[in-house]
């Protein structure tokens, strides 16, 4: 069984058409990478599939369930989208964490939440396991032990962006999702981050990971799409689509990365 499912996905911005039928799967266990240029829809279809945007058309399917049919997205209730939701877990570019809280507070929150929906809201469950403790496991294994009570502003843009990566995994989520996680950073900070991603590819972690960073995809993902104007191109492992690619556009991406234009 597939851990993701998405088929025939359209999105439309007015009369821009962001998403023309986005059809893939990613099994568990397994890092799939995104590249493509600036404005191709990787940032729409992850929103998408986190339910930050509604698709005109599609669907998508967790587990072999349909968790979304654009058929019925009008009878969705707010109730229903929170818990379709938590199936997965979003690391935006730039952090967006709560400057008012602690790392700790951080990452605590969302579950906090949770558990005092579970039983009150229908379809929202709790998840086991001791909060405080799996947050601080989390936050060790971010590399930001000794830092639980450090406000964001105290922090690196790289420390900011692993507390984030806590904060998205405190929920547990069946497919991790990452749009351009290290963008925002300088250089020297990018490094930090794509080490935490490739912990948690070592770990077995599903995660769909837009980068911009090709050498980092060519060296972790298990599988690779390359997106432009709202289609996908080309798919396969990291040394078909990578190093080898088949069509016209791929290779003119590939060569503009690779000449830093
Ligand atoms: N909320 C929105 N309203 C209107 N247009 C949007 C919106 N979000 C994205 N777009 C447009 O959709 C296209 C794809 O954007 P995006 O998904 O952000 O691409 P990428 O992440 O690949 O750079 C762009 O042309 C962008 O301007
Ligand atoms: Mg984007």
């Amino acid at each position: 069984m597939k851990t993701l499912e998405v088929k025939e996905l359209r999105k439309s911005f007015g009369h821009t058409l962001v998403l023309d039928g986005i059809n893939f799967s990613l099994d568990q266990g397994r890092a799939l990478a995104i590249i493509g240029s600036s404005g191709s829809g990787k940032t729409t279809l992850l929103r998408c599939l986190n339910f930050l945007e509604q698709p005109d058309e599609g669907s998508i399917y967790v587990e072999g369930q349909k968790i979304f049919d654009a058929k019925d997205r009008d009878k969705l209730s707010e109730a229903d989208i929170r818990e379709k939701r938590l199936n997965f877990g979003l690391v935006f570019q730039s952090f967006h964490l709560f400057p008012q809280y602690t790392v700790m507070k951080n990452v605590t929150l969302a579950r906090e939440l949770l558990q005092k929906e579970a039983g009150k809201v229908k379809g929202v469950q709790k998840l086991a396991g001791n909060i405080e403790e799996e947050a601080k496991e989390l936050i060790a294994q971010m590399g930001l032990t000794g830092k639980e009570n450090a406000y964001p502003h105290q922090l690196s843009g790289g420390q900011q962006q692993r507390v984030a990566i806590a904060r998205a995994l405190a929920l547990k989520p069946k497919i991790l999702c990452f749009d351009e996680p290290t963008s925002a950073l300088d250089p020297e900070l990018t490094g930090e981050v794509l080490r935490v991603v490739r912990g948690l590819v070592e770990k077995k972690t599903t995660m769909i990971i837009v980068t911009h960073e090709i050498a980092f995809a060519r060296d972790v993902a298990d599988h690779v799409i390359f997106m432009d104007e709202g289609v996908i191109v080309e798919e396969g492992s990291p040394g078909e689509v990578i190093s080898n690619p088949q069509k016209e556009r791929t290779k003119q991406f590939l060569t503009r990365f690779s000449n830093g234009t």
